[in-house]
């Protein structure tokens, strides 16, 4: 099944886990993305990586593939994935559990990219992801987010909590939704 049939079945069977109609197109990606410096250490977690859009984009900007890890709790998607992505490290699971599972010593991880769709899931269960991405993101890390709405969906609590920022770093048209880009991270 192409991997835009199996968007389709999987959107009909659960839309608000999925949360956009469709995959995210190359010109979201691509603003997803743009603020990615990238050496050989770098390393991305992609929250939600779904059928693999935003993961091409993250290669694209030369991260090596053994250094991404995406997350994703759909298992048609994970296998999508493994397909595309042979190299990557991936995890077919809640990104909560992804990050209470593992420790990430040294806190080592340079960029999160999330697609998760924190609009359809509850206050408690975002809260938690956004705060667990912030204790294993690096001090200069940064936490990247799409939506669907102008208003940005990292949970303002923990922007608080955190001494974080946000800061709107893209929009475009060309997506179905529409996307704003967000970026959220520690203030220096
Ligand atoms: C808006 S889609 C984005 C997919 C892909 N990143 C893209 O841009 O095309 C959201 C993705 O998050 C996944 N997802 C939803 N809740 C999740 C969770 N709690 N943990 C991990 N993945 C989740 C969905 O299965 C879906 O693939």
């Amino acid at each position: 099944m192409s991997f835009f049939l199996s968007w389709i079945k999987n959107y009909v069977k659960n839309p608000l886990e999925l949360g956009a109609i469709l995959p995210t197109y190359k010109f979201a990606a691509n603003l997803m993305t743009k603020e990615i410096i990238s050496n050989e250490k770098t390393i991305v977690v992609e929250l939600g990586a779904g059928t693999g859009d935003i993961t091409k984009s993250i290669i694209n900007r030369g991260i090596l593939p053994e250094n991404l890890i995406l997350v994703e709790i759909n298992e048609d998607f994970c296998k999508i994935l493994k397909q595309r992505f042979p190299k990557a490290q991936i995890y077919c699971e809640d990104a909560k559990t992804f990050f209470t599972k593992r420790i990430f010593n040294g806190k080592k991880i340079n960029y999160i990219v999330s697609g998760l769709p924190f609009v359809a899931m509850s206050k408690a269960q975002k809260m938690e992801i956004c705060e667990l991405s912030f204790d294993n993101l690096s001090k200069n890390g940064v936490f990247f987010q799409i939506t669907y709405f102008i208003k940005c969906s990292f949970p303002v609590e923990i922007i608080n909590k955190k001494n974080l920022m946000k800061r709107l770093i893209g929009f475009t048209l060309l997506n179905v939704p529409p996307a704003f880009i967000w970026s959220i991270a520690r203030r220096n």
